[in-house]
């Protein structure tokens, strides 16, 4: 891969020269003319590489700042998360959690939302023909880069105009239950994929993280932990409301002051969504098929739709195929709906998030016309 990128990389005219050298060796002997009829031709081949079309070069130049964040993202995830001995160590888990909610490069750079899933197939690099789940950046980095750790140095291919980060990795599966963001063993083709992926891949266009997959080469001699799911989504035991880390004391830092605002706002919409038969479809079985699936059911998951909520309501979009009927009800909803969005804006704004009420998911990724996304 190295190698593909290293060639791919380079202006055409050095492709050539690289071609050349070695007709350049046997004619070397033979005549001297001959030689310099080729140190001439090498000469215009450089002249011709450095006067390269502009439109070539700035697209050459765009990949490279792509290969050049791709390298900067790759290492520091790694130097946040590293492999620990013991993989039961919460701590390691929290302070890599901590790490890479708060590394700039990733907050500067990861798009909105941020889509993950399971790569369908070794080699496949189009997500599109993955099924994924839509997140708000910060809860991805926060809540599932943080099940991960990683170890040696990424590597970066290039498929055309698109940048895969390479990380390997090795999961965290030997939490309790409530460590994870919900019951992924309620499919065992998904937990086995956590547990046996060897590496994380990540993609950078345009010079935005676009999305991640966990990659489809996996290793079946890693320890399988057997878990059986009993049905349940959220539960409660002595700690409280199950799974934890779906909560907002989780997610946010202890100082967030906007902590118990957001999470009584969500309380509060959530009881609505369930009256009007959202969280039959915006839940993790994904019962509508929907791609990238956008969950609702979770505090934390929510934040990802927090102002398209407000519209779906608003335009009679959600629930399909005409809206909530009644107008108190669809006004209640809203009301909700807009308290959530502003109590989610504010907590994610105190952990530095940038905040945006536009419709950044679908939208934004049609408008940069890309052929991998969504
Ligand atoms: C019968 C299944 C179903 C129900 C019930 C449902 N949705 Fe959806 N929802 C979908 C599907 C499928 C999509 C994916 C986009 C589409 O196909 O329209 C979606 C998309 C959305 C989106 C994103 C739209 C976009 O274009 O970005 C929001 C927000 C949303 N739903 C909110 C809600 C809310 C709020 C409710 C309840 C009031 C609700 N949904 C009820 C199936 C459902």
């Amino acid at each position: 891969m190295p190698s593909a990128l290293s060639i791919a990389a380079l202006p055409e005219g050095l492709i050539k020269v690289y071609i050349i050298m070695p007709n350049l060796r046997s004619f070397y002997s033979r005549s001297p003319f001959v030689l310099l009829g080729m140190m001439l031709t090498l000469a215009i081949l450089f002249c011709g590489m450095l006067r390269s079309p502009v439109a070539k070069s700035a697209s050459t130049l765009l990949t490279s700042k792509d290969i050049e964040l791709a390298e900067k993202v790759g290492k520091e995830i790694i130097a946040a998360c590293p492999v620990v001995a013991d993989v039961k160590n919460l701590d390691a888990y929290n302070s890599c959690s901590e790490k890479v909610s708060h590394l700039d490069i990733l907050r500067n750079t990861m798009s909105a939302p941020f889509l993950w899933g399971a790569q369908k197939e070794v080699g496949n690099y189009n997500i599109k023909d993955s099924t994924t789940t839509a997140f708000d950046p910060f809860v991805w980095r926060r809540i599932y880069l943080a099940t991960f750790m990683f170890k040696g140095k990424p590597k970066i291919e290039q498929v055309n105009d698109l940048i895969i980060i390479h990380l390997p990795t090795q999961f965290r599966n030997q939490f309790d239950i409530g460590a994870y963001p919900y019951p992924f063993w309620h499919s065992s083709k998904k937990w086995n994929s956590y547990q046996q992926t060897t590496e994380l891949l990540l993609f950078v266009e345009h010079e935005k993280l676009k999305g991640g997959l966990r990659s489809a080469v996996v290793d079946q001699t890693r320890l399988n932990v057997k878990r059986v799911w009993d049905g349940k989504w959220v539960w409660n035991d002595t700690r409280g409301q199950e799974p934890f880390v779906s909560l907002y004391t989780r997610l946010f830092s202890p100082s967030n002051p906007h902590i118990s605002k957001v999470d009584t706002a969500y309380r509060a919409f959530e009881v609505k969504l369930r009256d009007s038969a959202c969280l039959v479809c915006h839940k993790p079985d994904n019962a509508s098929n929907q791609n990238p699936l956008l969950i609702l059911s979770y505090p934390n998951q929510a934040l990802s739709l927090r102002h398209e909520t407000v519209r779906q309501i608003e335009d009679k979009l959600m629930p399909p195929p005409t809206g909530i009927f009644d107008n108190q009800e669809r006004q209640k909803l809203i009301e909700l709906a807009k308290a959530f969005a502003q109590a989610g804006d504010l907590a994610l704004a105190y952990e530095g998030e940038k905040i945006t009420s536009q419709k950044t998911g679908t939208n934004e990724f049609g408008s940069k016309k890309s052929a991998h996304f969504p």
